[in-house]
This record gives structure tokens, C-alpha cells and sequence, in this order.
């Protein structure tokens, strides 16, 4: 469609997350043509940058990380970048009538308040974005996660930003629904015959979701002590890829369409409480190895308090849907940092043929891999080559998209900024998603808060603590380890 021209204000602008990921997608997007000429970066932070310093700053940190094959797409680029400083909570309001200045006159342009800043800022940035009165009709606001840290705390934070903006203004991300595989995971289940039929308890025996991190936790206690694997990466990124996995058709390619089904997933997912999170659920946390430390000895951040210890660096949990199409079809879930390899998959694990002729043959397994190479492989049994007695064998039938496209793949983050700007929610979380995710969260946090066991301990680059092996071990199963 057409590129409106935006100002886009991003709270957080000087962090990680902008430099590390949102510049970089946006200079992309600059790059292939997707931003109108007058469309502005404005940052938001408490640095006290002139909008020179804020450009010096970019420059030095975020073109070693994008091809910059044009200096003059570069200089372009830095041209859009302002920066405003504010001073938040405080009695100051010089921030707030600069970011007013540079705004007014604008109210035609598409307006994106990007709230790349703690969750609990949320509610009063946009407090004072609508008593500045820059709240326009054609303004968005993106909310990052966490969003809050249980279901009240969600509650709150979506009552907040919902008294001033819209649901249909608001845009939660969650980064891997801007993930290639996990877009092309619809395509594939949704443009193809022969998956359907089978996609569903008749058929496939269980299903495998994993997140799998080299990297530890430095310099993040601060965050990770109350957040852990499960609301750093289960309640948004995985249930996520559950809910597409395992969603009914939708009628159309359509946001509400779309995350109408996202959403029933989420409400059949079988609660698990008291007891059964014992049975259901592992946490881990690792430990030093080798040159490797352990969670409690990470450097460059405080010092380990108790909430450090009881803290999960490591999940696995045994999820059911309850509904006609996958009862009785477990999805294991596992996340963890500091694993022997970085691998974000869904492994789809089919039944054995229902009666076998061959001896030797193994059920058919998809895998859908996120990262590190975005591709599909159907494993299917072939015969050995050779005029002897027939000997089966698993062969993959393997979909790499860098080889088959040509194109580069973009960044979850290009996608999602692109999306931001057309004003296309589909790939963004309504409320009712985000709440019935906690909903099914909550349970599992409480009865961790109350058991009196810490963590399984894992020696770093491992692939989790004994108890996950045993999660899938008790039902004769196994995780899909790295071949
Ligand atoms: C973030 C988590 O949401 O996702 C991080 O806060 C995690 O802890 C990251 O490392 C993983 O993202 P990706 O795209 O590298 O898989």
C-alpha cells in the first residue's frame, strides 16, 4: 500500500532494545524504500541529547550492524533521528512541551508512541501524552513486553493504556510473531492440502516447542530475578507458537479472524494447579561449568538475593488443549538459557503408521525451525538403496528458505515496525490474548512461589536438568535433540 508519513516517538530510545533492534529494523526499512521522506525517529529518553549527539550516538553504535552500502541512505537516515529528553514523573515539563514543538502542526501524519520502556511507565506515559494533548486520531501506541508480570498487573496496565487509547489502536508485540518461520507456519497449514487432514489427534502423537539459548543472563539479574524462562519467554514467545500450531482455520486472513482462533486456544489450554504443576512443569536454573558461570555468579549486575536463587533460568511443561481436535495430544513447551545451542523449533512428532509392513520404520516427524536457519524438514521413510532385503530409512524433505528464496530475510522487528506503520494489528496481541495467557500462567507461578524445592540445578551447556528428560521419558518419549 501506500507509505504514510509518520512520526514515530519512541520512549526508551537511547536503550537496548532501540539500538540493539528497532534502529536497525528501521534503517532497513528506510533502506528498501518503506519510509515516506518526512517520516521522523523521535527518541525519548532522560539523556539530555541534542538531537546532534542522539544522530553521533547512533552512528557510533548501529552502523556496524546494518549493511550500509549507500553512505548517502545512511546520512538519510541519521536526518530523521531527533531526540527529546524527559523527565519522567518529575516536575519538569520541559521535555513534554519540546516533544509538543516538534509534533505540532503534524496531526494529519500517522502518530506511533513506541513504549520501549518498563511496563509500569506504560500507564503514565500515555497519562501524559493525552494531557499534552497529542493523542491524535491516527496515533498508535506499541506496547513491549513484559506486559505486567501477572494477570492483575496485565489487567492494570491494559485498563490503563485502554483509557486513552482504542483496542484498535494499541499494538502489543510479541517479536516472534514477526519471525519468518512462524508466518510461513499459517502459509504452510493454511495454503497446502495434504497437512490439514492430518493436523490433529488421529494423527500426531505430540507436539515439541522449544527455545533453546547459548546465552546466560549477564548484567540482567535486575530483570531476570522477576521475570524468569516462564514470563520471559513462555507466557508471550511460546504460547505464542502454541497458539498458531494448534488454531482452527480461520475464514480469512483477517486481524480479528485471526486472533479469534489465537484466542480459543488459549482458553481450551487445561489449567494446571496444585499438584499437577509438580507433575507437569520442571524449572531449572543453571550452574557454573567450565568457563561458563552460573546464574548466580553472572557478572556486572547485583549481587544474588533469595528471589536469585528460587528464580528459573530453565523451563519444560507438559501442556494440553482441551478440545475435539487435540485431545489427548500433549505440547511440551521448553525454554532455557545458557543450553549447549541456540534453536527455536516446533517439532510436530506424527504416530506410527497404523500397521507396518517394514520392519524398522519410524512415525514421520515436521519440523518448523525459527532459528538459527529459518526452514521446514518433513522427515519421511525412504528405502535404502540396494537390491537386498529393504531397509528403511528416515530422509528429510528439507525447505531451507535462504536457499529456495533469493531475498533477504528480514528481522522479526522489520516486519512488525512495517506493520506498526500501515496501521496492521494481525501480528500484534488483543487484550484477551495476552490476559488469557496469564490466566493460564498464574497458576504455575503460584504454586513455584510456594514450593519449598529451588530449581533443579543444570550445569551450563547442558540441555536442562534431569527432571525435563523425565517430563517426556515417563510416556516414552524424548526431546528432539540436535542431529
Ligand atoms: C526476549 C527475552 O523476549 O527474547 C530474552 O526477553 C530472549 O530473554 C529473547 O533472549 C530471545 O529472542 P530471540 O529472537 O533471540 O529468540
Amino acid at each position: 500500500g501506500p507509505v504514510h508519513t509518520a512520526d514515530l516517538v519512541v520512549f526508551g530510545g537511547t536503550g537496548d532494545l532501540s539500538l540493539r533492534k528497532l534502529l536497525p529494523a528501521l534503517y532497513h526499512c528506510d533502506r528498501d524504500g518503506r519510509l515516506s521522506p518526512e517520516t521522523r525517529v523521535i527518541a525519548m529518553s532522560r539523556g539530555g541529547l541534542a538531537d546532534s549527539d542522539f544522530r553521533g550516538k547512533v552512528d557510533a553504535e548501529v552502523r556496524d550492524s546494518v549493511p550500509v552500502d549507500d553512505p548517502a541512505v545512511w546520512q538519510r537516515f541519521l536526518g530523521r533521528l531527533h531526540h527529546v529528553s524527559v523527565d519522567v514523573g518529575g516536575a519538569d515539563r520541559t521535555g513534554w512541551h519540546h516533544l509538543a514543538g516538534l509534533l505540532a502542526g503534524q496531526e494529519d501524519r500517522d502518530r506511533v508512541f513506541y513504549l520501549a520502556s518498563p511496563p509500569r511507565t506504560f500507564g503514565p506515559f500515555c497519562r501524559e501524552l493525552a494531557e499534552a494533548g497529542l493523542v491524535t486520531p491516527r496515533s498508535r501506541v506499541v506496547l513491549e513486553k513484559p506486559l505486567g508480570h501477572d494477570l492483575p498487573s496485565a489487567q492494570r496496565i491494559n485498563d490503563e493504556v485502554g483509557a486513552i487509547f482504542d483496542e484498535r489502536q494499541i499494538f502489543r508485540i510479541d517479536h516472534y510473531l514477526g519471525k519468518e518461520t512462524v508466518q510461513n507456519l499459517l502459509v504452510l497449514r493454511f495454503a497446502n492440502a495434504f497437512l490439514e487432514p492430518v493436523w490433529n489427534s488421529l494423527w500426531i502423537d505430540h507436539v515439541q516447542i522449544t527455545a533453546a539459548e547459548t546465552v546466560g543472563t549477564p548484567g540482567r539479574r535486575g530483570y531476570y530475578d522477576h521475570a524468569g524462562a516462564l514470563r520471559d519467554m513462555v507466557q508471550n514467545h511460546l504460547l505464542q507458537l502454541l497458539t498458531l500450531t494448534a488454531m482452527e482455520p480461520p475464514a480469512q486472513n483477517d486481524r480479528e479472524a485471526i486472533r479469534d482462533e489465537k484466542v480459543k486456544v488459549l482458553q481450551a489450554l487445561r489449567p494446571i494447579t496444585g499438584s499437577e504443576v509438580d507433575r507437569f512443569t520442571v524449572r531449572g536454573q543453571y550452574t557454573g561449568a567450565g568457563d561458563l558461570p552460573g546464574y548466580l555468579d553472572e557478572p556486572g549486575s547485583t549481587p544474588p538475593t533469595e528471589s536469585s536463587r528460587r528464580v528459573e533460568t530453565f523451563t519444560a511443561i507438559r501442556a494440553e488443549i482441551r478440545n475435539w481436535r487435540w485431545a489427548g495430544v500433549p505440547f511440551y513447551l521448553r525454554t532455557g538459557k545458557r543450553m549447549p545451542y541456540r534453536r527455536s523449533e516446533i517439532v510436530v512428532q506424527f504416530k506410527d503408521v497404523p500397521h507396518s509392513i517394514f520392519p524398522g520404520g519410524s512415525p514421520n516427524r515436521l519440523v518448523l525451525r525459527l532459528q538459527p536457519e529459518e526452514g521446514i524438514e518433513l522427515h519421511l521413510m525412504a528405502k535404502e538403496p540396494g537390491a537386498g532385503e529393504v531397509t528403511l530409512k528416515p530422509v528429510p524433505m528439507a525447505l531451507s528458505f535462504g536457499k529456495t528464496f533469493t531475498a533477504r530475510v528480514p528481522e522479526a522487528y522489520e516486519r512488525l515496525l512495517t506493520d506498526v506503520l500501515a496501521g496492521n494489528p494481525t501480528l500484534f496481541m488483543r487484550r484477551d490474548e495476552v490476559e488469557a495467557a496469564w490466566r493460564w500462567i498464574d497458576p504455575i507461578l503460584d504454586a513455584w512461589r510456594s514450593a519449598p524445592a529451588l530449581p533443579e540445578p543444570y550445569p551450563a551447556g547442558t540441555t536442562g536438568p534431569a527432571g525435563a528428560h523425565e517430563l517426556l521419558g515417563r510416556s516414552g518419549r524424548a526431546w528432539h535433540e540436535e542431529e
